[in-house]
This record gives structure tokens, C-alpha cells and sequence, in this order.
């Protein structure tokens, strides 16, 4: 079970000093956005070359930006633990998820809520982790759609009958009233932004959630 806080809500000015304040976190979850596949826009590679300067946490990337055969290989040549990019967005996902393995990181595919898990299934000998978005990507402090729930439960099963080993993330609207839930679902790998950011006791927060995802397992 792994907790990888999302830096969306940190404070900016002090990237050093908020991942020293979730350092019992699996990684840190960053959030690349382009205001193109999203209507927002954050940080790109220069941040997150410096952020592997100043962290021994590994680094999570999640791109929700168009072309990332462009740019995703960038980040796994930097040194991204995992460079996940949007299955919507991808134009030959096979061979983008092979580069980056390549390069060193481990490769994932992302879904929108709208994104059946089916269309995902084919490419599962390629990755290494499939995240369903639980919320709209593009925003932090959302609400879980519940709809997704039934896709988290899908995903696991498709894994499950592939007999590979790949690891299932959830990211939106993860709070501890949730979290048990989506573990017992079959999701092994929980990004938390504002549940982690706004809560003044981070380390605290993420220990709690990773024991509460633990007690739910399925
Ligand atoms: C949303 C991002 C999420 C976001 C999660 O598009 O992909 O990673 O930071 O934030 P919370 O946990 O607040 O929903
Ligand atoms: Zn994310």
C-alpha cells in the first residue's frame, strides 16, 4: 500500500521544504500540466529536475499534457521513478510505454473517468502501473466520482487475469473516508493531495491513510 502525496497543493515558493514535510511518503505525486489536455497549467521538466536535487523521494510524474511522446522520455531520462501519461492523449501508447522503460522508469498509463477500462486492457504487458482518475484531471480538492469505483474494481480484475504484476493508482478526491474502500477494491497505490497538504501533521496524515488502506486490502 503506497501513499504518494501530491505536490499540486504545496506552497510553490518552498517545493525543498514541503517534501521534507511528507518524507514517510512512498513518493511524491507531481502534476505536470500543459493547459491543453487540461485547463491548467503547473510545472514542467526544469521543476522537476530540481526538485530530484534537493529529495530522496522518488518522484511520481503524471502527465496531463498533449503530446507526451515529446516530452515523456525527458522525464524518465531525469530520473522519474515512473512517468505516467494519458492513454486519451497518446499516439502510439505501445511504443511510448516501451521507450520509457528503456530509459530507466517504470512506465504507466493513465485513464479519464471516461475511459472505459477496456480500452486500456491490451496494453497491459507494457506497464508497470495503470491509474484510474477518479476525478475530472486537472484540479486538486475534488470530490471522488463515484462511478469510478466500478472501474477501480475492473482494472484489478484485468490485472488479476493478465497474472502480471502491475500496480493500480487512484488519484482524486482521496480522503480517509475513502480510502479503505478503494484499497478493498483491489487499488494498491493512493495519490493524496489535499488530504495530505492541508492537514498541518503531513507524516502523520500519511501513516494514517497508509494504515487505514492496509486494514481494507483485498
Ligand atoms: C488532479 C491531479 C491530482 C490532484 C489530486 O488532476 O491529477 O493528482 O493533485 O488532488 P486531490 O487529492 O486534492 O484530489
Ligand atoms: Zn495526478
Amino acid at each position: 500500500m503506497h501513499i504518494h502525496p501530491s505536490i499540486l497543493n504545496a506552497d510553490y515558493a518552498n517545493f525543498a521544504r514541503e517534501l521534507d514535510s511528507i518524507s514517510t511518503a512512498d513518493a511524491a505525486h507531481v502534476d505536470v500540466m500543459d493547459n491543453h489536455f487540461v485547463p491548467n497549467l503547473t510545472f514542467g521538466l526544469g521543476l522537476v529536475e530540481s526538485l530530484l536535487k534537493v529529495t530522496e523521494l522518488p518522484l511520481d510524474i503524471h502527465l496531463m499534457i498533449e503530446n507526451p511522446e515529446t516530452w515523456a522520455p525527458a522525464y524518465a531520462e531525469a530520473g522519474a521513478a515512473s512517468v505516467t501519461f494519458h492513454l486519451e492523449a497518446a499516439k502510439d501508447p505501445i511504443s511510448l510505454a516501451r521507450t520509457l522503460r528503456k530509459l530507466g522508469s517504470r512506465s504507466a498509463i493513465a485513464i479519464k473517468p471516461d475511459t472505459p477500462v477496456a480500452d486500456v486492457v491490451e496494453l497491459l504487458p507494457e506497464i508497470d502501473m495503470l491509474l484510474i482518475m477518479t476525478v475530472e484531471p486537472g484540479f486538486g480538492g475534488q470530490s471522488l466520482i463515484q462511478s469510478t469505483l466500478a472501474k477501480v474494481a475492473q482494472a484489478r480484475s484485468e490485472i488479476r487475469n493478465s497474472g502480471l504484476e502491475i500496480a493500480l493508482q487512484v488519484d482524486g478526491g482521496v480522503t480517509e473516508d475513502n480510502i479503505g474502500e478503494l484499497a478493498s477494491l483491489g487499488a494498491n497505490v493512493f495519490v493524496a493531495g489535499s488530504a495530505v497538504f492541508r492537514n498541518p501533521d503531513r507524516n502523520g496524515q500519511i501513516s494514517k491513510l497508509r494504515a487505514l488502506a492496509k486494514a481494507h486490502a483485498s
